[in-house]
């Protein structure tokens, strides 16, 4: 059935450049997106960057840049990334558009309307890095365990919202899997957040501390926090000048990363509902990459730049990369010298060839599509099966495994039945009319994850002509 989707990713903040974990989010929701077309589905996927608040405004301050301009020049490296990573978004948004401005300004708006906001004194602990409050329970040695820095001391007016008001419904939605968050840890640890003391939370800071957002329309020289500015992008992010187009009729499905879980499912959630508007249907969270079991950072080093891996690996091969190191949902270490291994065995050997030698052969006995047997195509059917609900439930890394399962068993019904000894001319036809059929299915299977490879392969199914696709690296 033919469906109408919203697939987003987290905008990015761009005190920085993009780097592999930004990477592996938006390539999973572009393989994602591709999938969901294939099917049918109408979908408009939507990424783009986070440019207010203190985060955004301190690092330009160090780099003795206008803000602006930082955001100008950062946004664009992560557009420039995107397009070298094959991604087909639809909208690119910065919060930092007069249009997204306005539309949160009318949001807020409807809230203080709705009586779901109030002012109080505040004091508290926050993390610039995190643009969060923390509590004391939080810290470690005094510093945010993500950040290693200590967070500084708030004491303000602020407007807060009443996240208490809509805490128990929002808890129902999710154990009854209303608002869907996968996978099932993801879920089990919300649920889990709903035990803890939950309070309602700022959302607004006072002008002079932070001047880099957007101004609150209520309440004098106050900007709005930019966790509020930054969630209604998924709502803004539609190039037009309407609110949330896409929300009327379509399910929203937002793919993010479990270090900001708490404000997609319990704070987001909450404030449209108490401004009357859909919730999303479905949330997606992966885990974390760490490199040589080393959290990513500029002080270690280690931080891995995703166009460099394109220069090098090539598009393809650099989506395949990120997705196939582990589950997506779980955590996982990658070593940086591992990915010419992972490249030369599942690609180069392993894909690259198997597609290499079917078409040498096919040529050489000038066959160029016969009809498949019967057992071929169950085994095909099975593989689909598989495939398709992996992808349906975002188990992106098992789909891929399924997939290179096909490949092994082609690679040993090569060896098993070896065509270049068969005289008779009917069992030749027959091996590798099957062959040619696994290799156009396998073009199909791949096209959401390596969209380029695909066509390639598909290219030379037509013509008979075969061209290497990942060449051997040393
Ligand atoms: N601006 C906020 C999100 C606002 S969404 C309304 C933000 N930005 S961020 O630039 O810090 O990006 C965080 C996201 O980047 C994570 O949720 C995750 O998707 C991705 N990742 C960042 N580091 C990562 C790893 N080391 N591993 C995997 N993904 C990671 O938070």
């Amino acid at each position: 059935m033919k469906n109408k989707i919203l697939i987003t990713t987290p905008i990015y903040y761009v005190n920085d450049k993009p780097h592999w974990g930004h990477a592996y989010t938006t390539v999973a929701a572009d393989v994602l997106t591709r999938f969901f077309r294939i099917q049918g589905n109408e979908v408009f996927f939507l990424t783009g960057t986070d440019e207010h608040g203190a985060k955004v405004a301190e690092s330009a301050e160090k780099l003795g840049k206008n803000p602006k301009v930082l955001c100008d020049d950062n946004s664009e490296a992560y557009k420039i990334a995107w397009e070298k990573l094959g991604i087909e978004y639809d909208y690119f948004i910065r919060t930092t558009d007069k249009i997204h401005e306005e539309k949160v300004v009318e949001f807020l708006k409807e809230l203080k309307d709705k009586n779901a906001v109030y002012e109080k004194e505040y004091e508290g602990l926050y993390c610039v890095g995190c643009e969060k409050f923390l509590t004391e329970k939080d810290l470690v040695d005094g510093k945010c365990p993500d950040h290693k820095t200590e967070p500084k001391k708030i004491a303000e007016k602020n407007y807060f919202f009443k996240l208490t008001n809509y805490l128990g419904k929002i808890e129902k939605l999710i154990s009854k899997d209303q608002l869907l968050i996968q996978p099932e840890i993801a879920k089990k640890e919300v649920l889990g957040l709903f035990k803890q003391r939950l309070e309602d939370f700022s959302i607004s800071r006072q002008k002079e501390k932070v001047r880099w957002g957007i101004d609150l329309p209520f309440g004098e020289n106050q900007t709005v926090y930019v966790w509020v500015d930054a969630l209604l992008n998924y709502c803004t992010g539609n190039g037009t000048k309407e609110f949330d187009t896409y929300w009327e009729k379509g399910k929203v499905i937002h793919v993010l990363g479990k270090d900001i879980l708490k404000f997609h499912a319990i704070f987001w959630p909450a404030m449209l509902l108490a401004a009357g508007k859909n919730i999303p249907q479905r949330e997606f969270i992966h885990g974390f990459f760490t490199f040589n079991g080393q959290k990513m950072s500029k002080t270690i080093g280690n931080v891995i730049d995703p166009s460099e891996i394109v220069d090098k690996f090539g598009v393809d091969a650099t989506r395949y990369l990120l997705l196939s190191q582990f589950p997506f949902g779980q955590d996982g270490d990658v070593k940086k010298e591992k990915f010419v291994e992972k490249y030369n065995s599942d690609l180069a050997n392993g894909l690259g060839n198997l597609v290499a030698r079917v078409l040498t052969l096919a040529n050489k006995y000038g066959i160029k599509d016969g009809k498949s047997e019967k057992e071929i195509e169950k085994r095909i059917k099975g593989v689909k099966e598989v495939y398709e609900k992996d992808m349906q439930d975002f188990r992106l890394f098992e789909a891929l495994e399924e997939i290179w399962k096909l490949i092994g068993f082609c690679d040993k019904y090569i060896e098993e039945n070896k065509p270049w000894q068969i005289t008779d001319k009917k069992k030749l036809e027959t091996v590798l009319s099957n062959l040619l059929y696994c290799i156009s299915e396998i073009a199909d299977l791949i096209a959401p994850f390596l969209p380029e490879t695909s066509e390639k392969i598909k290219n030379q199914l037509k013509t008979g002509k075969s061209e290497i696709l990942f060449p051997r690296l040393q």
